[in-house]
């Protein structure tokens, strides 16, 4: 931070970091003559919340703006880039491994129940701080839910339309450390923290090169419903997107099973690509669908064309390896309720 000679710093927080004074310990790190700290992040933040916080830094006007916290803080921190207009340097601090949203030029704002992804290159962060410090407190459903954000990246940047050498290289190697090194991390090894954390921004350095999938298109359109953690909705999905969209590349998902060491045949590997994921699920405490994550499954119902039709719409599904119909996800929908 100290090397960066920033001259007036917005650092976008949420509520836990302020409390903690990590926030503040954070913006001395950056020696600025002017500080603001905006700490109103809420997960999954929504388009008002952008708003809020926008108005607030083109008062200020920074020449640096600073997300510290998870995917919802650097979501915001993106959008207060981009809407304010001030072409502020972003630089992204990551305190959970999972959205790698410090290395994409995505950000996902939630607006009347549908999460919106806004894709530019101009939110591209000009640097991200991967400091395991930060993971010392990580509670393990943390751990857990943005674990299987990680998996779901590799996973679906493996597969999806878009993949090539650099990025299944990228997508491989989060894969394989993710998967071998969760459960330790869940269980209290603090050891295998940073080593996850790089896995995390090398699944988001892949996914920005190739795309991603089914998985969190549904994701997205579930989540601005239910409010489930989005990491907890691609542990729910992501075996079932596994199974519909074998048909199309059952070969590329026995690779990935084979090469992350899954040991097994590639003919065998899709289906045990998928078994090896609902029994890690278990392992991390997560729930097999939205019944047993606790969502309001008559709210879901109530929803189901509008989730279908967001689930259509969102820029994932356009990279996804087999193209999908209203059937297909009104398909995967019935498998998940539970
Ligand atoms: N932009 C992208 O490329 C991208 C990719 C995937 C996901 N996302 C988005 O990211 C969001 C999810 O992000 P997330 O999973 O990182 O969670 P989050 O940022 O929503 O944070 C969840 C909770 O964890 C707490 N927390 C964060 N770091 C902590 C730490 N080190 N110790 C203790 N508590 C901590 C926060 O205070 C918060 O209450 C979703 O909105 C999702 O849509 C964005
Ligand atoms: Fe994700």
């Amino acid at each position: 931070m100290g090397e960066l000679e920033i001259r007036r710093l917005f650092l976008v927080t949420d509520p836990y970091f302020e409390k903690k004074g990590i926030a503040a310990q954070v913006a001395a790190q950056a020696k600025a003559e002017q500080t603001e700290i905006f700490s109103g992040v809420e997960p999954d933040p929504s388009l008002a919340l952008a708003a809020e916080a926008t108005a607030k830094a083109k008062a200020f006007c920074p020449d640096t703006v600073v997300a510290l916290g998870g995917g919802s803080a650097m979501d915001l921190a993106k959008a207060v880039a981009y809407f304010s207009g001030l072409k502020p340097r972003l630089v992204c601090i990551p305190t959970t491994s999972g959205s790698g949203s410090e290395v994409t030029d995505f950000a996902i704002l939630t607006h009347e129940g549908i999460k919106q992804v806004l894709v530019d290159a101009s939110i591209r962060p000009c640097a991200a701080i991967l400091d395991s410090d930060l993971l010392e407190q990580l509670p393990p459903s943390l751990i857990a839910d943005s674990g299987f954000d990680i998996l779901a990246h590799a996973l679906e940047a493996w597969a999806a339309k878009g993949a090539g050498a650099v990025s299944d290289a990228l997508a491989l190697a989060a894969f394989e450390t993710a998967y071998s090194h969760l459960s330790a991390s869940f269980a209290g090894d603090k050891n295998k923290r940073l080593a996850i954390h790089e896995a995390a921004c090398m699944a988001g350095m892949a996914f920005s090169q190739a795309g991603l999938g089914l998985c969190h298109a549904i994701a997205h359109a579930l989540g601005g419903i239910t409010h489930l953690p989005h990491g907890r909705l691609n542990a729910i999905l992501l075996p079932w997107v596994i199974d519909i969209n074998a048909q199309a590349c059952g070969k590329r998902y026995g690779e990935l099973a084979a090469r992350a060491g899954l040991g097994v045949s590639r003919q065998l590997g899709a289906r045990n690509l998928k078994n090896a994921l609902v029994c890690l699920r278990r392992e991390l405490k997560l729930p097999g669908s939205l019944g047993e994550a606790g969502a309001d499954l008559r709210l879901v119902e109530r929803h189901r064309q509008d989730i279908i039709s967001a689930a259509l719409a969102d820029p994932c599904c356009a990279s996804n390896p087999l193209k999908v119909d209203a059937s297909a996800v009104g398909r995967v929908l019935e498998c998940i309720k539970g």
